[in-house]
C-alpha cells in the first residue's frame, strides 16, 4: 500500500496509486511481466514505497515489438495524416484536462515543485504534442529535377517520400519524466512510426498514466507500448533489438555509448540526448540583476537536474564578489520540502543514489581546494535532500568543474576577456547549450558564434520550445530533438524515378 501522504492529492491520484500493481502497455492492453516481476516506486520526499510496477524484460520487449510491428502493417498505417492529427490532438487536449493529475503524480514520483510541474512541465508538455500534432499532413516529398550525364536526352520524374522509419524506442531518464516521453512520442507517431517507451526506472508513474490516455485517445493497439523496466533489462533488449529501427535516447553520455554499441547490429537509426557541462557567462555590462537570476535558475531549476543546467558559472572579474555573494546568499534562503507543499521551493532528488552521488561531488570540491560559500551537506528528513551548494575558487581541471553533477551544485569563476571566457567554456567534452550576459549586441553574437554548443542564450536560460531544435555539440550527443529537425530523425527520405522516354 502507498505511504501516506502529507499533502492532499487529487482523488485520481489516490486511486491511482492505490493499485496493487501498474502492468504494462503492450499491444493496447494491461499485462503483467512475463516473468511475473516487480519493482517498487518510491516518493523522493520521504523514502516511502509508492507504488509497484510490473518490471519489463527482453520477452516482454519481444511481445511489445511484435504488436508495433501489427499495429504498422495494419490499421496504423491505414490512418490518414489527418486522421494522426486528430489523434495527436485529442491525447493533447486529454493531457491538459488531466494535468493537475498528472503533475501531482509527477511531483509524488520525480519530487520536483508543483509549480514546476503544473507551470512548467504539462504546459510544455501539451504544447509539443500540438506542435507536433500540425505535422503529419505536412510532411511530403519533393519533386526534383534531374539530369543525367550518362543519359543525354532522357526524361525522367523524380520525387521523393518521407515515410515512417517503422519501430522507434525510445529510452528516457528520470529529470522531466512526462515531457520527455511526450517529446518524443509525438514526432514518433506525427511520422506515422509505432512507439516504445521505456520510462527510467525511478519515475515510471506518469508515463503509465499517459499510456491511459492514449487508449482513452483512441490510438490503435499496438501504436504505443509503455515498458517500465531497467536499463540493463528492457533498455538493453531495445537497444540491440533487430526490429526496432530507431531509437531515441536521453541520460548520461556512459550509457549513450552503450546505446551506440548496441546499436550496430541492425544499424538501427539512433538520436542521442546526452550530458552537459554547459558555461553561463555573465559580462559586467551586462543586467546584472536580470543575470542573477538566470545564474540561479540556470543551476537550481529541477534541483540542478536538468542536462542544460548552467553548472559552471563564469564572471568578469569586476562583478564576480558582487555576482557570487548574490548567488550565494540567495542560495542560503531556498526553502527546501516535498514538492506538493506549495510552499516549497526547491525538493529533494529524485533518489538515494543521486543524493550520494552529488554529495560525493560536493565533498571531492572540498578536497580538491574549492571554497564553499553556501549549501554543501544533505538536507533534513529521510528524503533525498541536497542543500542548494555553491563553490567559488574552483580551478578548471577540477573534478567539479569538469563533470556533469546532475545536482544543485554550481562553480563560479572569475574571468578577464571575452577570448578567455570563450576559450574555457569550451574546455569541456560537452556541448549542449551556454548562456551569455551582456548589453552588448557585437560582444553577444560573437560569443553565441564561437562556443560550442547546441543552444546559446542571449540574456535568458532555460527557454525551451517545441518549434526550437534541441541536442548537443560533441558529447552532448547526436542529432536534435523538437522543431522541423525531429520529422528527419523520425522518417526514412525515399527517391523514386519514374522512365518518362
Ligand atoms: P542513465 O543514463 O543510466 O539512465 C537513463 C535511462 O537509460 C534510464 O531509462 C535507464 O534505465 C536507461 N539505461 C541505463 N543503462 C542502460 C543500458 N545499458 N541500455 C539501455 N538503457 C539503459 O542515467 P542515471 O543512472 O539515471 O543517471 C546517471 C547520470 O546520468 C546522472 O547523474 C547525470 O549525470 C546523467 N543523466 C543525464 C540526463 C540528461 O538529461 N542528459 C538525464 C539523466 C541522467
Ligand atoms: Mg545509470
Amino acid at each position: 500500500m502507498p505511504a501516506v501522504l502529507d499533502n492532499p492529492v487529487h482523488p485520481s491520484v489516490r486511486e491511482f496509486l492505490s493499485r496493487k500493481i501498474h502492468k504494462l502497455l503492450i499491444g493496447g492492453e494491461w499485462r503483467e511481466a512475463l516473468s511475473g516481476k516487480i519493482f517498487d516506486t518510491y516518493n523522493p520526499a520521504t523514502g516511502d514505497v509508492i507504488a509497484h510496477v510490473a518490471e519489463a524484460n527482453q520477452s516482454d520487449v519481444d511481445l511489445a515489438v511484435k504488436s508495433a510491428q501489427k499495429a504498422l502493417e495494419g490499421p496504423w498505417s491505414k490512418a490518414t495524416p489527418a486522421e494522426r492529427e486528430k489523434l495527436l490532438w485529442k491525447l493533447a487536449d486529454l493531457v491538459d484536462k488531466n494535468a493537475e493529475e498528472l503533475a501531482q503524480l509527477e511531483t509524488l514520483n520525480n519530487g520536483k515543485p508543483i509549480r514546476e510541474s503544473l507551470k512548467g512541465d504539462l504546459p510544455l508538455a501539451s504544447s509539443l504534442m500540438r506542435y507536433f500534432a500540425g505535422w503529419p499532413t505536412k510532411i511530403h516529398g519533393e519533386t526534383t529535377p534531374v539530369s543525367v550525364p550518362y543519359a543525354p536526352g532522357a526524361r525522367f520524374l523524380h520525387y521523393t517520400v518521407r515515410e515512417p522509419l517503422g519501430v522507434v524506442g525510445a529510452i528516457i531518464p528520470w529529470n522531466f519524466p512526462l515531457l520527455m516521453a511526450i517529446e518524443r512520442l509525438a514526432p514518433a507517431l506525427a511520422c506515422g512510426n509505432a512507439f516504445i517507451l521505456k520510462p527510467a526506472e525511478q519515475t515510471p508513474l506518469s508515463a503509465l498514466r499517459l499510456g491511459e490516455l492514449v487508449l482513452e485517445a483512441g490510438f490503435p493497439a499496438g501504436v504505443v507500448n509503455i515498458l517500465p523496466g531497467f536499463g540493463p533489462g528492457a533498455g538493453a533488449a531495445m537497444a540491440s533489438h533487430p526490429e526496432i529501427d530507431k531509437i531515441t535516447f536521453t541520460g548520461s553520455t556512459e550509457v549513450g555509448r552503450e546505446i551506440v554499441k548496441a546499436s550496430t547490429g541492425n544499424l538501427k537509426r539512433l538520436s542521442l540526448e546526452l550530458g552537459g557541462k554547459s558555461p553561463n557567462i555573465v559580462f559586467a555590462d551586462a543586467d546584472l540583476d536580470a543575470a542573477a537570476k538566470g545564474m540561479f535558475m540556470g543551476i537550481f531549476y529541477n534541483q540542478g537536474q536538468c542536462c542544460s543546467a548552467g553548472s559552471r558559472v563564469f564572471v568578469e572579474r569586476s562583478k564576480f564578489d558582487e555576482m557570487v555573494s548574490k548567488l550565494s546568499e540567495r542560495a542560503k534562503t531556498v526553502r527546501q520540502g516535498p514538492g506538493l507543499d506549495p510552499k516549497t521551493q526547491m525538493g529533494p532528488l529524485v533518489s538515494e543514489e543521486q543524493k550520494k552521488r552529488v554529495l560525493a561531488y560536493i565533498d571531492s570540491g572540498r578536497k580538491e581546494g574549492a571554497k564553499l560559500l553556501s549549501g554543501g551537506a544533505p538536507g533534513a528528513g529521510k528524503g533525498f535532500f541536497v542543500e542548494p551548494t555553491v563553490f567559488a575558487d574552483v580551478k578548471d581541471e577540477m573534478k567539479i568543474a569538469r563533470e556533469e553533477i546532475f545536482g544543485p551544485v554550481v562553480c563560479v569563476m572569475p574571468f578577464e576577456s571575452a577570448d578567455e571566457a570563450v576559450r574555457r567554456a569550451n574546455l569541456t567534452r560537452y556541448g549542449l547549450v551556454a548562456g551569455v550576459w551582456t548589453k552588448d549586441v557585437k560582444k553577444a553574437h560573437q560569443m553565441a558564434a564561437s562556443i560550442k554548443a547546441g543552444t546559446v542564450w542571449i540574456n535568458c536560460y532555460h527557454f525551451v520550445d517545441a518549434a526550437a531544435p534541441w541536442g548537443g555539440y560533441k558529447e552532448s550527443g547526436w542529432g536534435r530533438e523538437k522543431g522541423p529537425y525531429a520529422i528527419e530523425h523520425y522518417t526514412e527520405l525515399k527517391s523514386v524515378w519514374v522512365d518518362l522516354n
